[in-house]
């Protein structure tokens, strides 16, 4: 959470900040700010809202600074506000600072502060830290990188932090533990930023840094030490991004995009690693630890919000084709709860960003304990790629709506990919059903292009319901979990209140909310549980609830008790989710749009959750 930017090297440093704040915008919009050094004068300009808000205060000046930093906030220590934005300042201004994460001793260290007589202009513990920075270097006669590094020792929390100082105007110092950051490398120019979508234009050379590093950087040089100053060697990476995927490609919204992308990402998803005709599944990531994975004896598989949904479909997927037994945990549950974790056990984590604290330290718990642990992660150079023994990316392309989309059907591809090479290695499934299932998972982004031909129809019925207060989702069995991520889908970005349910748990509680007011959503394709879930429509009809089914093609019966259907191309039951979640996410994105309401950048929320 929260967007970090820095430059340093010859060109206007505001343009290029300001265009990296938009694109990292997607990780907090309460405030965004800027600090460069206009002649010999730290000139911090910072606004309540989003970036655009930035942008009108600046926009009738000009800035020929070359060195500068950025901020985009997702509020977590004071309320969003012009005094909370970042970046801020020393309290003799001439160090400024921006900070992804949280100073969790920041307390202590304001009360000490305090009584040395400092005093602070805003409530957040960013302003502590740089304060803190400040004390070190007056007292100890320090350098800047000196300063920083002492106080990095000292401090307990996450952070990604870039400051520049009035007296070392030709310096950034960047550091990180447990939040991104990427710096690119140019000629005579270095890039900052906490992931690569506001450098990509610029560089495609990156280095990754990892935790409990410090970055000296000035126009030509870069130096990499740790905390106890022991330089350290950076690997360069080449980045495989094209810009085209960071923006917005003529659509309205990113998550509208991103849904339409579908057919194509989980082509991209498959691309060299599955081939029906020839039988072959390779997952080139899981090669070491594969044997662990075959023959485990039970999977656990940690996640948060839709990461964890498809931890779910995985569940009944292993289940029922390899006969594993699968646990899946809420990341943030599992960390604390003093999980049984032996040596050699399987950990499968899920994450689009890569980045989620709980997802990373429920990893982390697990390896301390002699786990061997797979990613399924999207996003390549991310903490969890880099912490985990083995995986697969996803390679669905940036995912930038804060609605997870097509890295949810990435994910199903994935784990549906690691599942059919186990049942086919242990034989828990036969030959001919496994070959089966891999044309059927090779069928599914035309099946997928298929079911975006609903979006018309959802539209129409976006429209009949979109001033609803409640709404329920059920399904069963494999579709079970869409109907989580179907409520998930429209409270986020809707702010209408949705549960999701099992169809048949409905009568144990939820069937007491349903009346004329009440949608339902079904997901009610054929599969196994076909026919009690045509029982479960028949009994909120009779309570005269209003019930939209998600149905296959062809389904006469349904259509007859159902308010409104909405058909999906056949697949088998196990890959229905990959199908089944389409019209889902086109619902909560009509409905939305319809509310007004800010789809790819909901309230109080951001893409990638770097905090607990
Ligand atoms: O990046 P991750 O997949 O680890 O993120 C997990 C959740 O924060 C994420 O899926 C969130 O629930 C989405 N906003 C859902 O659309």
């Amino acid at each position: 959470m929260c967007g970090i930017v820095g430059y340093i090297g010859g060109k206007p440093a505001f343009p290029i900040l300001l265009k990296g704040l938009k694109r990292l915008e997607y990780r907090g919009y309460d405030s965004a700010g800027v600090a460069l050094l206009e002649s010999t004068n730290l000139e911090v300009l910072k606004k309540k809202g989003k970036v655009s808000e930035l942008e009108k205060l600046t926009e009738t000046k000009t800035y020929s600074s070359t060195i500068g930093i950025g901020h985009t906030r997702w509020a977590t220590h004071g309320e969003p506000s012009d005094k909370n934005a970042h970046p801020h300042y020393s309290s003799d201004q001439k160090l400024a600072i921006i900070h992804n994460g949280i100073i969790e001793n920041y307390g202590a260290l304001k009360t000490e502060l305090s009584e040395k007589g400092y005093e602070f202009r805003s409530d957040t513990d960013t302003e502590v830290f740089i304060t803190f920075i400040e004390d070190i270097k007056k007292t100890l006669d320090l350098t800047l990188e000196d300063a920083v590094r002492i106080a990095l020792t000292k401090v307990v929390g996450a952070y990604a932090i870039v400051i520049m100082s009035t007296e070392e105007p030709d310096k950034l110092i960047a550091a990180r533990k447990g939040s991104p950051m990427v710096i690119g490398l140019g000629k005579n120019e270095y890039y900052i930023a906490s992931d690569a979508s506001p450098i990509v234009e610029y560089t495609n050379e990156v280095i990754y840094m990892e935790d409990e590093q410090i970055a000296i950087i000035t126009r030509n040089d870069l130096t990499i030490v740790d905390t106890k100053d022991v330089p350290q060697k950076a690997e360069i990476h080449k980045l495989d991004l094209k810009l085209e995927s960071i923006e917005k490609g003529g659509y309205e919204h990113f998550m509208l995009k991103e849904i339409f992308e579908q057919p194509r990402s989980i082509a991209d998803c498959m691309r060299g690693r599955l081939n029906a005709t020839e039988g072959l599944l390779t997952l080139g990531g899981i090669r070491n630890y594969s044997e662990a994975l075959t023959n485990a004896e039970k999977i656990v598989i940690v996640a948060c919000g839709t990461s964890w949904h498809a931890g779910l479909v995985a569940e009944y997927i292993f289940e029922d084709l390899c006969r594993i037994p699968v646990e899946v945990e809420y990341a943030s549950e599992f960390r604390y709860r003093n999980p049984v974790i032996r040596e050699g056990d399987i950990l499968i984590a899920i994450s689009q960003s890569g980045e989620t604290a709980d997802t990373l330290a429920a990893i982390e718990l697990a390896k301390s304990k002699g786990a061997i642990i797979f990613g399924v992660v999207n996003t390549v150079g991310s903490s969890i790629s880099r912490i985990t023994h083995e995986g697969a990316y996803l390679h669905a392309g940036p995912e930038i709506g804060v609605a997870s989309t097509k890295a949810f059907t990435a994910q199903l591809t994935i784990l549906a990919m690691i599942a059919l090479r186990i049942a086919s290695k242990k034989g828990t499934i036969s030959e001919s059903k496994y070959r089966e299932l891999l044309v059927d998972l090779e069928n599914i982004p035309a099946k997928v292009e298929t079911a975006l031909k609903s979006d018309d129809k959802v539209k129409e019925i976006s429209s009949l319901f979109k001033d609803a207060r409640n709404f329920l989702y059920l399904g069963r069995g494999y579709n079970f979990p869409v109907a989580l991520e179907g409520a998930l889908k429209l409270k986020e970005i809707s702010y209408i209140h949705a549960e999701g349910y099992p169809a048949a748990e409905m009568k144990h509680g939820p069937i007491a909310l349903i009346d004329e007011n009440m949608p339902v959503v079904f997901i009610a394709t054929r599969d196994s549980s076909y026919d009690k879930i045509v029982s479960n429509i028949q009994e909120v009809k009779s309570r005269k609830g209003k019930v939209i089914a998600i149905v296959t093609e062809g389904d006469v019966l349904i259509p007859k008790m159902a308010d409104h259907t909405i058909e999906v191309p056949a697949t088998h039951e196990a890959l229905m989710p990959l199908v089944s979640v389409i019209p889902l996410q086109l619902l909560s994105y009509h409905i939305a749009v319809m509310r007004g309401a800010n789809v790819d950048q909901p309230r109080n929320l951001a893409k990638s959750v770097t905090v607990e």
